[in-house]
């Protein structure tokens, strides 16, 4: 009989998270019945967006429920079947939740070919690597000499978007917190980098985008959303991924306090999921390989290990110690 090792929410956290907002549980797993198949899982991918799953406001996805084990994608294998899609052995990629095993009936998991290590897949190849893809090419539409600018730069989805910007022929600023974070992505080949946490932000962006910003992808809002809004272009397009600033704060959300150059700009601001783009995610999986293997996108995963440092993983994001797709090993 399988054991299994699991997080449940036990009182909804105010700021970052900490382990008394979770119960730890061991509990025994029943045997799998016909049609369902049983999982070890074997990394998580943490996810800023988990902080939001552990808010009660309604979301694109429902808030977890207390009691309710924490919902976060990862990849696992199948140990035992009495499924035909799945065979024992095979690597599956789907929400497995902060827990060590799994019983499901595999719908919402999909095989995934080993041709690259775990968390590389889950990275550049997978919903974060997905998201730049889409984010940049379908809602930012980069033109050749454009200047674009990313915030969160040296995270997951921003080191992928700076370079498909790079690939794309645009001029490219990224912002991240800290040295080595801007000095890594320095190596990616940006052409700017700007270190918000040890600048003026808003004084160095005017510096350095001195001809304007045709495209900011943000995945951050607030303060640093506030001070490329300043410098924008006519017809430029603001790419709405995501609001980390906002997630674990417990203060009112800040700004921007200047839309209005939205209208003076005839500029565009447009928020997008990447779940919408998932019947379209082989050919973004196709183009990510290639650049991949070509070398056209560096990449890096912050790997952390142990089930019992779910919840201390999931705090790096918002204290900026990842860089790069955060990943943990179970
Ligand atoms: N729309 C979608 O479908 C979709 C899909 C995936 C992700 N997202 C969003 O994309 C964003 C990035 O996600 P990710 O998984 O790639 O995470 P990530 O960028 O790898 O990690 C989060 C980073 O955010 C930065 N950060 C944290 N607090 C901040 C603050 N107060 N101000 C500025 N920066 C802050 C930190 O970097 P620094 O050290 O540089 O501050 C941290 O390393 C998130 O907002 C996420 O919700 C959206």
């Amino acid at each position: 009989m399988a054991k299994n090792q699991k997080w449940i929410l036990k009182e909804r956290p105010t700021g970052l998270v900490d382990d008394s907002n979770f119960l730890f549980i061991e509990e025994d797993l029943p045997e799998i019945k016909d049609g369902e198949i049983l999982i070890q899982t074997e990394y998580l991918s943490v996810d800023p967006t988990q902080r939001m799953w552990l808010t009660d406001m309604p979301g694109y996805l429902p808030p977890i429920q207390i009691d309710e084990v924490i919902r976060s994608g990862g990849m696992g294998r199948v140990i035992a079947s009495k499924n035909e899609r799945f065979n024992e052995g095979e690597l599956v990629n789907g929400f497995v939740g902060w827990q060590t095993h799994l019983i499901s009936d595999g719908k919402g998991f999909r095989k995934v070919p080993e041709l690259l290590p775990i968390p590389t897949m889950l990275n550049v190849l997978g919903l974060t690597g997905i998201t730049a893809y889409f984010g940049l090419l379908d809602i930012g539409q980069p033109k050749e000499g454009e200047t674009v600018v990313v915030s969160g730069a040296a995270g997951a989805t921003g080191s992928v978007v700076a370079q498909i910007a790079k690939i794309k022929g645009c001029n490219v600023i990224g912002i991240a917190g800290g040295e080595e974070k801007c000095g890594w992505l320095e190596e990616c080949g940006l052409d700017h980098v700007i270190d918000y946490k040890a600048t003026k932000a808003t004084k160095e962006i005017r510096r350095i985008a001195q001809n304007g910003i045709d495209i900011y992808f943000d995945n951050v809002g607030g303060p640093l959303l506030e001070a490329v809004l300043y410098q924008i272009n006519q017809k430029a397009r603001i790419v709405i991924c995501g609001a980390i600033s906002n997630y674990a704060s417990t203060d009112l959300p800040v700004g921007p306090r200047n839309l209005s150059s939205l209208i003076i700009n005839r500029a565009r601001m447009e928020g997008f999921l990447v779940l919408d783009y998932l019947e379209r995610m082989d050919e973004a999986i196709q183009e990510l390989s290639k650049w991949l293997m070509d070398g056209k996108i560096l990449h890096k995963e912050d790997v952390q290990e142990g089930i019992e440092n779910c919840p201390s993983t999931l705090n790096r994001l918002f204290t900026g110690q990842n860089i790069g797709k955060q990943i943990l090993k179970i």
